[in-house]
């Protein structure tokens, strides 16, 4: 065990343990209170046909590239797939057809009534394989190491405590799980008013913030204009 006696190794050792509990102490400070208060204000009590309308409006860029985004997983027959914050239900309809009777979709979300909804359109269109989970801001809810890939779709900006949601995914991951996440770009400047003020940090903070919670950066699809889709590695 290493001992400081004099002077100056004492105060070496106070000013190392200081640095220490601060490096510990960042990511816990930053979950005392939401990062984006009020951005899920009308998913609290949804009105389920207004989200459609927005959410699957053939001018929604995620809706118009919808086949791609799901194309671009790259799932096969079997696959445990979890679709956090899955809103109105397109994207995990399209990913229970790709992974097949054998497969899964938990539907994730922190709202009942959205959840309601996405297992009646999956009943309608006969599909077997869709698992909706309720969750909250601190957890998914999703078992641990139950699935093989994450999908968060225009979500991430909505993660009010982004360090416990990202905990919550990395344990539900199995090993060598693939996070994926579609987000809007946010550079001052260039983007919208609509991203810049509804957007609470740009592709670089959310990248490290991912990195930061146990994720390796695998590659980046260029896939759409002004959002970027980013696949990060279980580390
Ligand atoms: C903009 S919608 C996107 C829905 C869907 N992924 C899509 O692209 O159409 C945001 C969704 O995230 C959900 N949400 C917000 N915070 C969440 C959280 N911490 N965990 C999971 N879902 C969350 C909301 O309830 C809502 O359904």
């Amino acid at each position: 065990m290493c001992q400081f006696t004099s002077l100056s190794g004492r105060l070496a050792a106070v000013w190392l343990s200081a640095c220490l509990a601060c490096y510990v102490a960042a990511p816990v400070a930053a979950q005392d209170a939401s990062v984006n208060p009020g951005i899920n204000r009308s998913y609290e009590n949804p009105d389920v046909e207004r989200l459609q309308a927005s959410l699957e409006g053939e001018r929604r860029a995620i809706y118009m590239y919808r086949h791609a985004i799901v194309a671009a997983l790259g799932l096969q027959e079997g696959m445990a797939v979890a679709d956090v914050g899955s809103g109105t239900g397109f994207i995990t309809r399209l990913i229970a057809h790709q992974v097949g009777s054998d497969g899964r979709v938990y539907a994730m979300d922190i709202a009942q009534d959205l959840l309601d909804h996405v297992v009646s359109t999956a009943d309608a269109e006969g599909l077997t394989n869709v698992v909706p989970v309720l969750g909250d801001q601190h957890t998914t809810n999703l078992r641990s190491e139950s699935v093989d890939v994450v999908l968060v779709c225009d979500v991430y900006h909505h993660f009010e405590f982004p360090f416990d949601s990202l905990a919550s995914i990395h344990q539900a991951l199995r090993d060598d799980g693939l996070l994926v996440i579609v987000d809007f770009e946010r550079v001052v400047g260039l983007s919208a008013d609509f991203q810049l003020n509804h957007v609470r940090a740009g592709k670089g903070t959310v990248t490290d913030e991912i990195k930061d919670a146990g994720f390796d950066l695998v590659k980046e699809i260029p896939l759409m204009p002004d959002q970027y889709y980013l696949v990060f590695r279980k580390r």
